[in-house]
């Protein structure tokens, strides 16, 4: 970037100016680029690029009376969720289940506009770079929009299946319907820079280290090596896979639902469609459930006539693998919102559960219970892969929160377990302050627990799966010949007659 060029100045200069000077206009080259493996793409694709070349089309609806607002498309849906996360620092699931607009997208709509702020999520730090090093100076906070419309250009040009000219042309509408007309020549020529130049660019990227903040860069370098952190980092570039856990009769479903049958024993698809309308969903044949995320539960065995609390339960997943294991199961949750659709989820299996709104750490039982599963709020670092949002929303200051929370809950845990009963304790963090240190930290300070430790193949869980302590801890990077798993971390205590 040119440092003689200040904030100042870009706002006197024209857009056009801003852009460097090998970013003009040049004549449209219409390769194709692009990864991703979504069909529904090039339906939404087509058309959309075929509106934005009846402009008029796309800003306003003729009616009987006149002009009248269109409804937003999945690009303009895009960009307002985009603002959400980075600026509001809302995330994504929130952000789209608040938005009226999305609602109102049809299927197709909703998921194309899902996936172009879920890509532009994933690759934020790659797609910066490209464009910065195609503008002479940065653009003024006040056109923060069209900083975000060239995020989701760039995204649509070098990351998704999006004809080049579609791409160009609808950015540039966006600025237009946005009241950016100003820069529409900037978008143009940084995109049109781009469908020539950026591919190689962005292949020449060290993709994972570019789309990693540093707290988090240095946190899984410390925790599990460098070259690790970059295969984590390298998990998170691709969207995760839909995981199911099953009541029973693995090979007959897997049969059904054309699914990979995991050695973890979940059953794997790709992502997409409506999982709803998937065999065996209306009879309960199956939730939906990451491999990973399915292990800590199966940490207990047996838990026939067992009476068992799922503190933090919802939505619900870990419960049902409770229930199913003949556990007599209390399901806590302090939001009331999350427990109803936990009870929803868990009438669709047929499973039978008690489930309580309240607050883990003020509630105790009546009598104490022979096991504990404790799924703590974390900062959710093992699970980017599935929420893209998490690297740009959480801080270094959100663990040092949550390890207290953590902290208070695994106390509040032991005290509702009887002597001899089983406690385990799991987060879908990747940082070991949200893991192996909160075990270590509560029996360094005399805690009434011990730890049982995974015997290596136990439950089928791989040796490379299980700490030196005999805790679990599963990387994204881990199972990559079926495209990786969530990033859990379980420990098993026993809680002792006294410390
Ligand atoms: C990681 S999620 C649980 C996921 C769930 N175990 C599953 O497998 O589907 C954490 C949950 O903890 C709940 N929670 C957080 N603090 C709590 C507290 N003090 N008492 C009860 N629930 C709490 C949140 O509402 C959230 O639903």
């Amino acid at each position: 970037m040119d440092a003689a060029v200040t904030r100042e100045a870009v706002r006197e200069k024209t857009p056009a100016e801003a852009v460097g000077a090998g970013c003009r206009p040049r004549p449209f080259f219409g390769r194709y680029h692009g990864v991703g493996n979504e069909s529904f793409l090039r339906d939404v694709q087509k058309r959309d690029g075929a509106l934005s070349s009846g402009r008029m089309f796309q800003k306003q609806l003729l009616t009987g009376r006149g002009f009248m607002s269109a409804p937003p498309s999945a690009r303009q849906v895009a960009l307002d969720l985009l603002a959400s996360v980075l600026r509001l620092r809302r995330p994504l699931d929130d952000a789209i289940e608040e938005s009226r607009a999305m609602q109102e997208l049809a299927g197709r709509d909703r998921a194309f506009a899902r996936l172009l702020v879920a890509t532009v999520l994933r690759r934020l730090g790659q797609i910066d770079v490209l464009i910065n090093e195609c503008l002479k100076s940065p653009l003024a906070p006040r056109a923060a929009a069209v900083h975000d419309i060239l995020r989701l250009g760039v995204a649509q040009l070098l990351f998704l299946r999006t004809p080049p000219h579609a791409a160009v042309a609808t950015s540039v509408d966006l600025a237009d319907v946005r009241g950016f007309a100003s820069h529409k020549g900037l978008v143009n020529a940084v995109l049109r820079r781009l469908c020539i130049e950026g591919r190689e660019r962005a292949e020449n990227q060290d993709a994972a280290r570019l789309n990693t903040p540093d707290w988090l860069w240095q946190s899984w370098s410390n925790a599990y090596g460098k070259e690790t952190a970059k295969a984590i980092a390298l998990a998170h570039l691709k969207e995760a896979p839909l995981d199911l856990t099953l009541r029973d009769n693995a090979e007959e479903w897997c049969r059904k639902l054309q699914a990979t049958l995991l050695p973890t024993g979940s059953l794997r698809r790709s992502a997409g469609g409506a999982i709803a309308a998937l065999p065996g969903y209306a009879e309960g044949a199956w939730w939906v459930q990451d491999a990973a995320a399915s292990l800590p539960a199966r940490l207990f065995g047996d838990l026939n006539g067992r009476e068992v609390i799922d503190l933090c339960a919802a939505p619900g997943g870990k419960t049902a693998q409770l229930a199913l294991a003949g556990g007599r199961v209390t399901a806590i949750d302090r939001s009331p919102r999350r427990l109803e659709r936990l009870v929803a989820n868990l009438e669709r299996l047929g499973l039978p559960i008690a489930p309580l709104a309240v607050d883990a750490l003020a509630w105790r039982p009546s009598a104490a219970v022979d096991a504990v599963l404790l799924d703590a709020p974390c900062t959710t670092t093992g699970a980017i892969r599935r929420h893209p949002d998490v690297p740009h929303l959480k801080l270094p200051d959100d663990v040092a929160r949550l390890s207290v929370v953590q902290e208070n809950l695994l106390r509040a845990a032991l005290e509702m377990l009887r002597p001899g009963g089983t406690l385990v304790y799991c987060t879908c963090s990747l940082e070991p302050e949200e893991g192996g240190e909160r075990i270590a930290a509560l029996l360094r300070n005399g805690a009434a627990a011990a730890r049982r430790p995974i015997a290596p193949g136990e439950f089928g869980i791989p040796p490379e799966w299980v700490t030196p302590e005999g805790d679990l801890r599963t990387l994204p990077c881990h199972l990559s010949e079926y495209d990786g798993l969530d990033g859990f971390y379980g420990a098993r205590l026993v809680k002792l007659d006294s410390p």
